[in-house]
């Protein structure tokens, strides 16, 4: 698994410092606002797990699973496989995120939610690659973990065809592992 990467681009302990730092920014800003705290599988998982013990305020979980991507390409096509279980008419929202790429996915959930009427809705994404974004696309983050170039990559949640998402430090996947 490891042969197929390049550089290591963000450390465990550079993720672990940086949610640290978003989790004071985001226990601030949710304190006594009972947040429901969305996220976006699989990929954000680990994230998910990390983040959300640094938001030291009551809040809940939820998640959504949608498929949108195949390979290292975004079919722009986007089907919800599950969606969120509980009423959130009213309530404020976080969606996390793994990555903001094209901002197909971020896109389409945060037009899902807004449906749904909640009392706000914010979007904390792990990783943000504004280089891809599509044209059209407006939407921005509210809180980003790291900017990064264009580069594709794995581990800490993220996948190429559903393997590296056990790494525990994100990298960036050889040209060859996926050609
Ligand atoms: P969009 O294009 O909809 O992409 O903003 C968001 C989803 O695409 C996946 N994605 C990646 N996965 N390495 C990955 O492992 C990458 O560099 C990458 N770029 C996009 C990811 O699942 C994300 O939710
Ligand atoms: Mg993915």
């Amino acid at each position: 698994m490891e042969q197929n990467i390049q550089e290591v681009l963000l450390t465990e302990e550079q993720i672990k410092n940086r949610i640290a730092e978003l989790g004071r920014i985001l226990t601030e800003e949710y304190r006594d606002k009972n947040p429901v705290v969305i996220g976006v599988l699989k990929g954000v998982v680990l994230f998910y797990a990390d983040m959300v013990r640094e938001i030291k305020t009551s809040c809940q979980m939820e998640f959504m699973r949608i498929s949108s991507y195949e390979g290292t390409d975004s079919t722009g096509k986007i089907i919800i496989r599950q969606d969120v279980s509980s009423d959130i008419q009213g309530r404020h929202v976080l969606i996390l995120e793994d990555i903001f790429d094209t901002g197909n996915t971020l896109s389409f959930v945060y037009q899902h939610l807004l449906e749904k009427k909640p009392a706000s809705v914010k979007i904390c994404t792990l990783l943000d690659k504004p280089s891809r974004r599509k044209p059209g696309v407006t939407l921005q983050a509210d809180y980003v973990g790291f900017t990064i170039p264009n580069y594709f990559v794995v581990g800490y949640g993220l996948d190429y065809n559903e393997y590296y998402r056990n790494l525990p430090y994100i990298g960036i996947l050889k040209p060859e592992a996926y050609t």
